[in-house]
């Protein structure tokens, strides 16, 4: 038990040192019990890709629209640009004798390769990889799109 004031400073000290060192040792203990449980809700699945098959010939138009996308056969080779719009998500629709592909909501415009022209939209559109599928002649049969 001390007894001088010089020992019962020493003492709190030591049981200050002591209960801060608790602390620590708690707030540290609780962090690594939710660290999963963070980990966890952070966590986001990536989706599998979908893989979407068109059969050649393309229309004369030199273009196809699936509900997703629009394929565009090409000068040298196919591409592939989303239908989703860039602004708030509305399908859109290419315009033959315009060249463009127009949103029906807010009229943004994009070129075939899905540049933005006109907004509200300011993104451009995103694009997939398409495949050119070959039969042994050389001759194309069809496309396969990967979303
Ligand atoms: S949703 Fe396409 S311009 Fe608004």
């Amino acid at each position: 038990m001390p007894t001088t004031k010089a020992e019962q400073g020493v003492d709190g000290q030591r049981r200050q040192f002591l209960s801060r060192s608790l602390q620590w040792a708690g707030v540290c203990f609780s962090l690594l019990l939710i660290s999963p449980l963070l980990r966890f809700l952070g966590y986001t699945v990536k989706p599998k890709p979908r893989y979407v098959t068109v059969a050649a010939p393309l229309p004369l138009s030199g273009y196809h629209a699936e509900r997703d996308f629009i394929l565009f056969a090409g000068d040298d080779e196919p591409f592939v640009v989303s239908r989703t719009c860039t602004h708030l998500g509305c399908r859109l629709n290419f315009l033959e004798d315009k060249q463009i592909i127009e949103c029906p909501c807010h009229q943004s415009r994009f070129t075939p390769h899905g540049k933005l022209i006109s907004g509200p939209a300011k993104k451009n559109l995103p694009t997939f990889t398409v495949e050119t599928k070959k039969t042994d002649e050389g001759t194309i049969s069809g496309y396969v799109v990967t979303l």
